[in-house]
C-alpha cells in the first residue's frame, strides 16, 4: 500500500501548492450535473489529466476537472466528473480523490448521482437524499491492508450518512416548494442496465433508487471520518411491472433539468453548514 500512499501524498502536495484557501467542504458532481459549478466562484481548475496520479474520466458526460473556489462564500473542493468501477478502474481508484480530500482536510462530502428509480412513488426528475446505501458491487475500496493513519480497520456503517445534512436539505426542500424524496440508494457495478427481475429485486430488498457510483467514495469518506451527504437524482423509471428501455439521452436529459435545482439545494445547504454544529 506505501505506493498508493504515496501517489496520494504526491496529488496533495501538487493541489496544496496552488490553493489559496483551505476547504472543508468536497462536492461530487454526477451524470449530467456538472454544471453546477456554474455557482463556483473558481480560483483553480484542474483537468485530472494535470494532477499528479489522478485517475481519468472516460465517460464522455464527465468533464473531468478538479475545480477549487468558494460556494456562498466557503471554500470548497468540487469534482465535475467522477470514476466508477464500471470503467475498470479498482475500488481504490475510484476512491482515490476522497484520500486526496482527506489529507487536504475536506470533512464534509455531498456525493450527487443520477440513478434509476425503484420506489413506485418516485417519478423521474425527482431529487432524493440518500439515508442509507446498498452495496451489491461485491467490491469495497478497505479491501487490502489498512491505512492505519487514516482510519480505522473495521470502520462502523450504522449510520453512513449524516442526519444534520439530510435535515437541511429536507427543510430547503420546504422552503423550495420541492418535494424532496428520500431513500436507500443501492450501488451495483454496472454498466448494463437493470432487468425487470433484478429491479424487483431491488424492491424487495429495500432500494429506493439505483445507480453505479457514490458507494466506494462514500466508504472511504466513512473511513475517513467524513460527514456525507448524498443526493440522488431520479432520472428513470426502472418499474419490473412495466419494463421501459433507459438511454443515456434521456438519462442526460432529465438530469439536466433537475440540475438547476440540485444547484440551488447545495448551493443553500453549503450556505448552513456552520464550524460548530460540524466540527
Ligand atoms: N440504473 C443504474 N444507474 C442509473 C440508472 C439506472 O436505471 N439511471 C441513471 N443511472
Amino acid at each position: 500500500m506505501p505506493e498508493y500512499e504515496d501517489q496520494v501524498y504526491e496529488a496533495v502536495r501538487f493541489l496544496q501548492k496552488q490553493m489559496k484557501e483551505k476547504p472543508e467542504i468536497g462536492i461530487i458532481a454526477g451524470t449530467g450535473l456538472g454544471d453546477i459549478v456554474s455557482s463556483i466562484n473558481i480560483t483553480e481548475s484542474f483537468a485530472y489529466s494535470k494532477i499528479p496520479n489522478f485517475p481519468v474520466s472516460t465517460v464522455e458526460s464527465h468533464a473531468g476537472r478538479l475545480v477549487m473556489g468558494t460556494l456562498s462564500g466557503k471554500p470548497v473542493l468540487f469534482m465535475q466528473g467522477r470514476f466508477h468501477l464500471y470503467e475498470g478502474y479498482s475500488p481504490r481508484e475510484v476512491a482515490f480523490p476522497i484520500r486526496v480530500m482527506q489529507m487536504i482536510g475536506i470533512r464534509i462530502l455531498i456525493a450527487s448521482n443520477a440513478a434509476g428509480g425503484i420506489n413506485p412513488l418516485f417519478k423521474a426528475g425527482d431529487i432524493m437524499v440518500i439515508k442509507d446505501h446498498i452495496n451489491l458491487t461485491g467490491s469495497n475500496p478497505l479491501v487490502g491492508s489498512n491505512w492505519d493513519d487514516r482510519g480505522i480497520r473495521f470502520p462502523d456503517m450504522s449510520r453512513v450518512y449524516d442526519i444534520k445534512l439530510a435535515d437541511i436539505v429536507r427543510s430547503i426542500g420546504v422552503e423550495m416548494g420541492i418535494d424532496i424524496k428520500q431513500g436507500v440508494y443501492a450501488g451495483l457495478k454496472g454498466p448494463s442496465l437493470e432487468t425487470p427481475s433484478e429491479n424487483r429485486y431491488l424492491q424487495t430488498i429495500g432500494a429506493d433508487a439505483v445507480g453505479f457510483s457514490t458507494i466506494m467514495e462514500v466508504i472511504a469518506a466513512v473511513h475517513a471520518e467524513m460527514k456525507i451527504l448524498g443526493l440522488s437524482v431520479i432520472t428513470n423509471m426502472n418499474n419490473p411491472d412495466r419494463p421501459e428501455p433507459t438511454t443515456v439521452e434521456s438519462v442526460l436529459e432529465v438530469a439536466g433539468k433537475a440540475a438547476p435545482n440540485l444547484e440551488r439545494i447545495i448551493k443553500k445547504v453549503v450556505e448552513r453548514i456552520d464550524g460548530t454544529s460540524f466540527g
